[in-house]
């Protein structure tokens, strides 16, 4: 887990303020060919799930790292990975509930979608007759960190049913489709190879059943480590999982079948902290509550998944340490960033790093309360640079009228 030294955090502090998030490139690069090098099996292609953090100088280093492709889930995540040089092969548009209008901006693009639900199919088939797409099955194997980020069960608005198979195949032959994949995401931040196993043998069942599959996407949810001490899962693992339902499927289909994989919180979440600032320190009843200048408008984690996120003081990081509860400036009572941490003797005025905020964090901030969005700051070796200018109240009140 990235924690910047205490010098480099002052020195940005100091030039852009708190909050702000500070990223790690080396740290980017790293999980980049951690990946790379498990992931070796039928020709692995790795699609960065971008929703994860879109700032551009962050997945310039993505790219640079040798990660494949984008996946997008929305038509500005699709403009935004074309504008950085990925070519429409790179790119899978994977949406919930498309429009016809998403579904048309992004043919037009030349981007492979990956539907999942019978309804787009048949809307895409009617749209664009004899095309190529990619279908998200239901693999009815869930796992995630909580069950709001679980998304493979059956219960869930994810995939085409299994048992939906046949009516897949009416409208591909109708329109002509061509089903060159068969995908599926069973959750965010699983830890269990046999997730991936179970996941890997119910897409290949599926494609199987496909003649045209010329690959399959397991989607990402590789699990990360949010304490310290705790060890990083054993990817080579992960990537041994999906060998034998792989291998029997390109028996049964008598070709190579490429794999693809969407990790998005496995690049991108140890590599950077929110920095914040003690503003008000108090104890009422036994509890000791450390009040800093941001809220679960910028890291909205831990209020809305129960998402743990450890917490250093940078101003005092040797002093002996106190539980706290390190909360937000919402008036909300879930706007608790961790509520039982050890902080080494809390003063106003000190610089907290929030750590592991990489993924999921500022790409899910908002303007409530009028809350400005933070900016961020770049690492590399000695290049510290803003990569996101701190918003302003005239931007978030440009487009009222
Ligand atoms: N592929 C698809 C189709 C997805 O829906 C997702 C994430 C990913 C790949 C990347 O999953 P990852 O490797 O990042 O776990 N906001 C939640 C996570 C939501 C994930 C949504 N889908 C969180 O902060 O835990």
């Amino acid at each position: 887990m990235y924690i910047p030294e205490k010098h480099v955090a002052q020195n940005i502090v100091s030039d852009y303020g708190t909050p702000v998030f500070v990223t790690s490139a080396e740290v980017v690069r790293v999980n980049a060919h951690k990946l790379i090098d498990a992931f070796t099996l039928n020709d692995t292609k790795i699609f960065y799930a971008l929703k994860a953090n879109y700032d551009p100088q962050l997945v310039r280093i993505i790219k640079e790292s040798g990660v494949y492709g984008i996946d997008a889930v929305a038509p500005h995540e699709v403009r935004l990975a074309l504008e950085m040089g990925y070519t429409p092969q790179q790119i899978i548009f994977t949406p919930s509930n498309a429009s016809d209008e998403e579904m048309r901006y992004v043919n037009e693009q030349g981007i492979l979608q990956n539907l999942g639900s019978l309804s787009e199919l048949t809307r895409f088939g009617k749209l664009f007759p004899g095309s190529k797409v990619l279908l998200r099955i239901c693999p009815e194997i869930g796992a995630g960190e909580t069950h709001k980020v679980t998304t493979g069960h059956i219960e869930s608005k994810f995939g085409i049913a299994r048992n939906d198979l046949e009516k897949v195949y009416n409208i591909a032959k109708k329109y002509k489709l061509l089903i060159v994949g068969i995908h599926s995401h069973i959750g965010s931040g699983f830890y269990d190879p046999q997730d991936f196993t179970n996941s890997a043998r119910a897409v290949c069942a599926v494609a199987a059943e496909f003649p045209d599959v010329e690959f399959v996407d397991l989607g990402g949810g590789f699990g990360v480590v949010y304490r310290p001490g705790e060890n990083d899962i054993d990817l080579s693992t992960f990537a041994q999982a999906c060998h034998s339902p792989l291998e029997e499927l390109e028996k049964k289909l008598g070709k190579k079948i490429e794999l693809r994989i969407e990790p998005g919180k496995f690049l991108v979440t140890n590599t950077t902290v929110l920095l914040t600032t003690i503003t008000t320190i108090k104890s009422k009843g036994d509890k000791k509550f450390v009040g800093v200048d941001s809220g679960f408008y910028h890291l909205i984690r831990p209020a809305m998944y129960d998402a743990y996120h450890h917490i250093v003081n940078i101003s005092r990081p040797d002093e002996s340490q106190e539980e706290v509860n390190v909360v937000g400036n919402v008036c909300e009572t879930c706007d608790v960033f961790n509520g039982n941490v050890k902080l080494a003797a809390p003063q106003e005025g000190d610089i907290l790093a929030i750590l592991s905020a990489g993924a999921y964090g500022s790409s899910m901030s908002s303007n409530y309360n009028l809350r400005t969005l933070a900016p961020h700051v770049l690492v590399d070796g000695a290049n510290i640079t803003l990569t996101r200018r701190r918003q302003t109240y005239e931007q978030i009140m440009e487009n009222f009228t």
